[in-house]
């Protein structure tokens, strides 16, 4: 019979595979992060992964790529259209709207899939996690510094290098609409060099024209009106005083060029990117929107958030940076011995800080420890037959080399196990 394959740019996530070692980063990281969300007296908020498939078509917007070709969207059993997330912010604005919460101030985090019909490579898929933050109910000002705050606690916590937060105001209402026409006037003359996509993006959202990646476009956009021309001064004033506070944390960069890739953005917009990323390199992105939640039917509410892509993130962590210690528990022995795995049940409640993996398929010892230096074990707990009958195991040091193996009584082997 034929065999049933994966859909296109969706990822099976275990740890020998292709992807090696990302379930565990991934794991890793969401429990960090979530601590860090905690820090900042974040609520957590789950919405569904189904929504109304005009929620999106209102939020992210018919000049964004997510709404034009992206969306994964079908009719139900009732002939309703309905879509998966193809991100989280919009969600949780609908929720807020319908629930009628009080909208005065939430501070909120989520985590989870999305999905975008997006054309895959590395670092790109059509099924990948975020984990993001919105903060509702405050105006421009304190909001963005807590943003920033966070963003550089993430890439502080996790040490990363080569990191770089872009910031850019996309203006008030008014130095937008001047910025707008003034781009609108310049790209006109060239209308016939630039592709298709370009034109609709002139038409629907000229801003997002900066974002084009067509390299004709970009060329032309060099001689191109630049938003710092226009931008009021008290736009300029946060971007400036957001780098000057935390530029001895985080590398902050201004760069007015800086468009987001959905339409609801209205004021400070951020991304961070790293170098160690190649093409897909922007791991994090957000900014206010402070349109969106009466463009959902509720009052207006002034909004920020940010959402950071986890796959992308997991690949800026080495795997010797993982913290979790190791140790594989191996018996060998021809037959079935559960006195050895009470011993391993103990262990395990001794320290719940040890990931203890016994080895439970056949095989020669050889075997098993090839096995355990495979997965990073720094240590194995040999049980043989004549160590059952002993009461004493082997403890075996797999990354220390001037460590020397020994044989010790189960008592002391609780006693080690639990200094680790
Ligand atoms: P976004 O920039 O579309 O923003 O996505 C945020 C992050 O998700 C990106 O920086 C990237 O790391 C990751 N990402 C996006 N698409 C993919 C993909 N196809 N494969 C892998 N990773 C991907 C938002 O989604 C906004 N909702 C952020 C936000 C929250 N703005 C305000 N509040």
């Amino acid at each position: 019979m034929d065999k049933i394959k994966s859909l296109t740019g969706m990822l099976d996530l275990y740890d020998d595979g292709d992807n090696s070692l990302l379930p565990a980063k991934l794991f890793y990281l969401e429990e960090k992060i979530k601590h860090i969300f905690k820090s900042y007296k974040l609520n957590e908020i789950r919405t569904p992964v189904l929504e109304d498939a005009n929620l999106f078509i209102r939020s992210v917007g018919g000049a964004s790529d997510i709404v034009n070709k992206e969306i994964y969207s079908f009719n139900d059993r009732n002939d309703k259209g309905i879509a998966l997330r193809p991100e989280g912010t919009a969600s949780v604005i609908r929720s807020i709207v319908e629930k009628k919460l009080d909208q005065s101030n939430h501070k909120l985090w989520y985590l989870g899939p999305m999905w975008r019909y997006e054309r895959p490579q590395k670092g790109r898929y059509r099924q990948f996690n975020q984990a993001g933050v919105e903060i509702l109910g405050i105006p421009e000002g304190m909001p963005e510094f807590e943003m920033i705050s966070i963003v550089c606690s993430i890439i502080t916590e996790f040490n990363l290098e080569n990191c770089t937060i872009k910031i850019n105001h996309l203006g008030n209402q008014k130095s937008k609409e001047s910025f707008c026409n003034a781009l609108i006037d310049f790209l006109e003359p060239h209308k016939k060099l630039l592709d298709e996509k370009d034109n609709q993006r002139l038409e629907k959202n000229p801003l997002r024209v900066l974002d084009s990646k067509n390299t004709n476009t970009q060329e032309i956009l060099k001689n191109a009106p630049s938003m710092k021309e226009f931008l009021d001064s008290s736009s300029v004033n946060l971007l400036n005083s957001i780098k000057n506070e935390f530029s001895d944390i985080c590398d902050i960069e201004i760069d007015y060029t800086l468009v987001r890739g959905l339409d609801y953005y209205s004021g400070f917009v951020f991304e961070a990117v790293s170098s160690n990323l190649g093409a897909q390199d922007s791991f994090l992105g957000g900014g206010r929107y402070d349109q969106l939640c009466a463009k959902l039917g509720g009052k207006n509410l002034p909004s920020i958030g940010m959402a950071i892509g986890l796959e992308r993130f997991a690949e800026l962590i080495e795997v010797n940076n993982l913290p979790e210690k190791v140790v594989s528990f191996i018996v060998v022995t021809g037959n079935l011995e559960p006195k050895a795995y009470k011993i391993a049940h103990q262990l395990r409640s001794l320290n719940k800080d040890i990931v203890l993996d016994i080895h439970l398929s056949e095989g020669s010892l050889k075997a098993k420890l090839r096995k355990a230096n495979k997965n990073n074990s720094h240590y194995a707990i040999i049980i043989g037959e004549e160590e059952l009958k002993a009461n004493t195991a082997i403890i075996k040091p797999l990354k220390n080399e001037l460590e020397e193996q020994k044989t010790v009584s189960i008592d002391d082997l609780h006693s080690f196990f639990k200094s680790l």
